[in-house]
């Protein structure tokens, strides 16, 4: 149990005891910490529901809580804060079960649930650039949170390789390469040469065909066309589109692992292909879709709408599936086949419409059956003018360029400061690598996803200040005080009380993990476990100042500091791991 849990527990019953809900006894770390360390502001709440005074319910709690033992002082303020401080042998002991815990304190999930997490969304033919980062960052993250407090999770990349744009690109390869034995209606194969056409090839193609597409009528007949054959099987063109998918996907996965990311299923949109069909027409059978000029719909308005909501298209006039009809069928085929207790989808808030409609067809149509689906929608990643992030003669920035970018800014500023000086060439790189992704993942995850923020290099890449890096090192700080004992034979003992303010304040600091990655989970929000890696980081660097652990002369004294580093060191690990951020061995 937790500091705060078990005041929240404590208050709660002195709550309960003069008749008011126990509810009401909820301790937070206080916002005032000149006046207590926690602080529980429920009789102000209890009081408007009971038409009562709220100081004097106040006061009624204070006297019910008696003389705990464990508090050192209780105190009322304004019109009926509850303000609490415990004692110092209480803080101790609180930090020691949570240095001897794996878990550090935070409780496993009582119900561990199968989650999905769809994040990423790479696309077919398509380098990823910048807009893909954040998804790719903050799923990441939420990934490894919820799987760290017990839930069964999966990431997928829900790769985008099925739809007209397939067909698109059939036919601009018909236009470059018009002798491709796979093009061939009459050749049948066996399509043993993989065709001569590369990733660069695609992403010339596609931008191109995808404008002709949109202003010529009759390329945009043929680019249906060439979709309904490859999606009624014709083989050479089948053979086609896994070619286009293979040399995807392969630069994509490398794109992933330099950021540190790796995915439980590639599934694609394709993944669910055969369901399509028959998924539209049970839904025109049971009702719940019906034709509407010549399409099949799923009615998805609901009374209360404050704002039209349209119907979700499942198919065109023109016997087309879309997006939505993919994305329908996958959520069927992750509960059905997956077991799926909740959907994380974690994409550009842009696709919030996208999500409304399919999330109410799948309520609907029965697919998503008793799972949760939630959209966890993020804002963009802007240049220091406002607008999106673009390369310097306006076009999308590759992800690739923008890894090579921060890594660059990484060497610069290792150099700056004379790190890892004089380490061999490969560990310096690696450090470099290590150091420029932090600081891209940190100056992401450090903002509430739902706003946009400004790329901002230098910022990033510092070495102080809310940043990756300053992260970094502290972590390697922390790990190069233990390694120092060790070398002069000190070990970690029981963890005293405070001796010190400063030390107070890490205490109290490191105890709030809990509460911190509660909130985080709840609010599906990584950017709490960043500000509070911070905070942990900058009271530990205050406590470092002051107290001089190593040179300590009182043996039980530094002994209890050294197994304050090493859980702060663990727990400063812990917190980049969940943001996705490796630590150097040394820097
Ligand atoms: N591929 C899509 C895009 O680039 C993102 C996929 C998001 N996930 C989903 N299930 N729709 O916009």
């Amino acid at each position: 149990m937790s500091v705060l849990s078990d005041l929240s527990l404590l208050l709660g019953r002195a709550f309960e005891s003069i008749g008011l809900d126990p509810a009401h006894g909820s301790v937070l770390v206080s916002n005032r910490p000149d006046l207590g360390q926690f602080q529980c502001n429920g009789a102000l709440a209890a009081a408007r529901q009971a038409r009562r005074n709220p100081r004097e319910i106040a006061a009624s709690v204070v006297g019910r809580i008696g003389d705990d033992s464990r508090l050192a002082d209780v105190s009322l303020a304004g019109p009926g804060f509850i303000n609490l401080t415990v004692t110092d042998d209480v803080i101790a002991r609180y930090v020691s079960a949570m240095a001897d815990d794996p878990r550090l304190g935070v409780p496993a999930v009582s119900e561990p649930l199968d989650v999905i997490v769809d994040y990423a969304g790479p696309n077919v033919a398509k380098a990823m650039h910048v807009g893909h980062l954040r998804a790719t960052i903050i799923g990441d993250s939420l990934k490894r949170l919820l799987r760290f407090v017990g839930h069964r999770v999966l990431g997928d990349a829900h790769f985008g390789d099925w739809g007209l744009q397939m067909g698109m690109l059939i036919v601009a390869a018909r236009e470059h390469l018009p002798d491709l034995p796979h093009l061939d209606g009459d050749f049948e194969g066996p399509y043993t040469v993989p065709p001569p056409i590369t990733l660069a090839d695609l992403q010339e193609w596609y931008p191109a065909i995808a404008a002709r597409v949109g202003a010529d009528e009759d390329v945009a007949t043929e680019a249906r066309r060439a979709t309904r054959d490859l999606q009624s099987g014709r083989a050479g063109y089948e053979a086609l589109w896994e070619h286009f998918v293979r040399v995807s996907r392969e630069s994509q996965e490398r794109d992933f692992a330099d950021l540190g990311v790796q995915f439980d299923l590639w599934y694609g949109e394709s993944t669910v292909r055969c369901r399509l069909r028959p998924m539209v027409d049970d839904a025109l059978a049971a009702g719940v879709a019906l034709r509407s000029e010549g399409a099949v719909v799923v009615e998805v308005a609901e009374p209360d709408d404050k704002t039209e909501i349209s119907p979700l298209i499942l198919e065109t006039s023109h016997g087309a599936f879309l997006y939505g009809t993919t994305d329908l069928a996958t959520i069927a085929m992750r509960v059905d086949e997956l077991d799926a207790d909740l959907v994380l989808y974690v994409v550009d808030a842009r696709q919030a419409y996208h999500f409304e409609q399919v999330f109410r067809a799948a309520r609907r149509t029965g697919a998503a059956g008793g799972a949760g689906m939630e959209h966890i929608r993020f804002g963009t990643m802007n240049a220091r003018d406002g607008t999106p992030f673009k390369t310097r003669a306006g076009g999308v920035l590759k992800l690739q360029d923008l890894i090579g970018m921060v890594t660059e800014a990484a060497i610069a500023r290792l150099e700056e400061s004379d790190l890892a000086a004089g380490y061999p060439e490969e560990e310096r790189s690696t450090i470099a690598r290590q150091v420029g992704i932090a600081a891209l993942k940190f100056g992401d995850l450090i903002n509430n996803r739902t706003s946009n923020y400004v790329f901002d290099l230098r910022r990033f890449t510092s070495l102080e200040g809310k940043t990756g890096p300053y992260l970094q090192m502290a972590a390697v700080r922390m790990g190069s005080i233990l390694d120092k004992a060790v070398s002069r034979g000190l070990v970690p003992g029981p963890v005293l009380p405070p001796a010190a303010e400063v030390e107070r304040r890490l205490m109290l600091r490191m105890l709030q993990l809990p509460e911190v990655t509660g909130r985080a989970v709840e609010l599906r929000a990584p950017n709490h476990l960043a500000e509070y890696a911070y905070e942990l980081a900058s009271d530990f660097s205050r406590f470092y100042e002051a107290c001089h652990i190593l040179t300590e002369s009182d043996s039980q004294r530094r002994a209890s500091w050294l197994a304050l580093v090493r859980a702060n060191r663990c727990t400063l690990a812990l917190l980049l791991d969940l943001l996705g951020i490796e630590v150097p061995e040394r820097m």
